[in-house]
């Protein structure tokens, strides 16, 4: 049986008409233009439009008098985000669905059907977003971003921390890009804080052989535009709306962020000093990595420490009463 239409990944002729209408932001264009430009007719047209509003994207008109976009609308649609990637690795498969189960798992069974490296999944909403240690990720209608990219590097399955610490700081990057007065603090491993709350959290997933890594999906998650949280969220989380006051452009944001993640990979795989830059720059921006009093929890169990620095593949150490310990992932929360 086939996904039901809401799963399908997003009809590329909206796409195309919301360019179309951006090109022309000024005018009003008419069904018949639309229809010859999509290779569709006006009907099918008047129905995508019809679709477009249900999406929320607000365009004024009717097939009588032609079509208008009365505002830009924040949709991560691959027409609108594609001229902005040009040159990385992310220009070329960008797949965007209005409703998934999750990106990642969408990615990873891409990937496990040979998907290019660069394939990006974004979704606009997600029923079933995936969290480390099988926590779920809330992910609400448009609210955020949610994104998982498939990279194929030659490294080995150790060496994969750092790419996942990596991709933290392409996020905390394109938030500073977009607003350099946010304070935003990358908690190990995967984490990005703002105020003590969390703002992003990364899930990198992997298949691999002993030695080799076949394909990894990054998946990331952004709390972008949200007004408010569940209760049971509400005290830990928080999102870009919340802490500056203003709306957030998600295209600009997605923009930035693959960008910068594009640049990260590029040098992880070509520059002998990257690793060690990534975790320098690491530590440079967490408030986590030195010096914090901390208790961890790992594989079942828990103890205390304080923290002290990354080991070269990018693992916590961690002083404790009986020496330094090397935290490889568990919970890392504050004393
Ligand atoms: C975490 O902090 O626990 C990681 C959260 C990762 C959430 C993102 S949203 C996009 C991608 N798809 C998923 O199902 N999960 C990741």
């Amino acid at each position: 049986m086939s996904a039901p239409h809401e799963l399908q990944p997003t009809d590329l002729r909206l796409g195309r008409i919301v360019r179309l209408l951006m090109e022309h932001a000024t005018v009003v264009v008419s069904g018949t233009k639309i229809a010859q430009e999509i290779s569709s007719s006006r009907s099918v047209v008047w129905r995508l439009i019809q679709q477009l509003r249900g999406l929320g994207v607000d365009v004024a008109g009717h097939p009588a008098t032609g079509y208008r976009l009365r505002s830009v609308p924040d949709l991560l649609l691959p027409e609108i985000l594609r001229p902005s990637l040009r040159g990385t690795i992310f220009d070329q498969q960008l797949h965007h669905f209005y409703k998934i189960g999750s990106t990642n798992t969408a990615a990873m069974s891409a990937a496990a059907e040979g998907a290019a490296e660069g394939s990006v999944f974004l979704a606009e909403e997600q029923t079933a977003g995936r969290g480390r240690g099988a926590n779920a990720w809330h992910s609400a209608r448009s609210s955020g971003i949610y994104c998982s990219a498939v990279l194929r590097p030659a490294l080995p399955p150790s060496e994969l921390l750092v790419l996942s610490l990596a991709a933290g700081l392409a996020v905390h990057a394109a938030i500073q890009v977009i607003d350099s007065r946010v304070e935003v603090d990358l908690k190990w491993p995967n984490d990005l804080l703002i105020g003590g709350k969390k703002v992003c959290g990364i899930l990198t997933e992997m298949n691999a052989e002993a030695t080799l890594v076949r394909y990894v999906v990054v998946g990331i998650g952004i709390n972008v535009n949200q007004a408010g949280f569940p209760k049971e969220l509400a005290e830990e989380a928080t999102s870009l709306r919340l802490v500056t006051g203003s709306e957030w452009s998600r295209v600009e944001l997605v923009g930035a962020l693959l960008k910068s993640l594009d640049r990260e990979y590029r040098d992880l795989l070509a520059e002998t000093d990257a690793q060690a830059s990534i975790l320098s720059r690491f530590t440079e921006r967490s408030s986590w990595v030195r010096g914090k009093r901390v208790q961890i929890e790992e594989n079942g169990s828990s103890f205390d420490g304080t923290t002290e620095g990354l080991d070269s593949r990018g693992f916590l150490k961690v002083r404790t009463a009986k020496g330094v310990q090397t935290v490889l992932s568990g919970t890392v929360r504050e004393k």
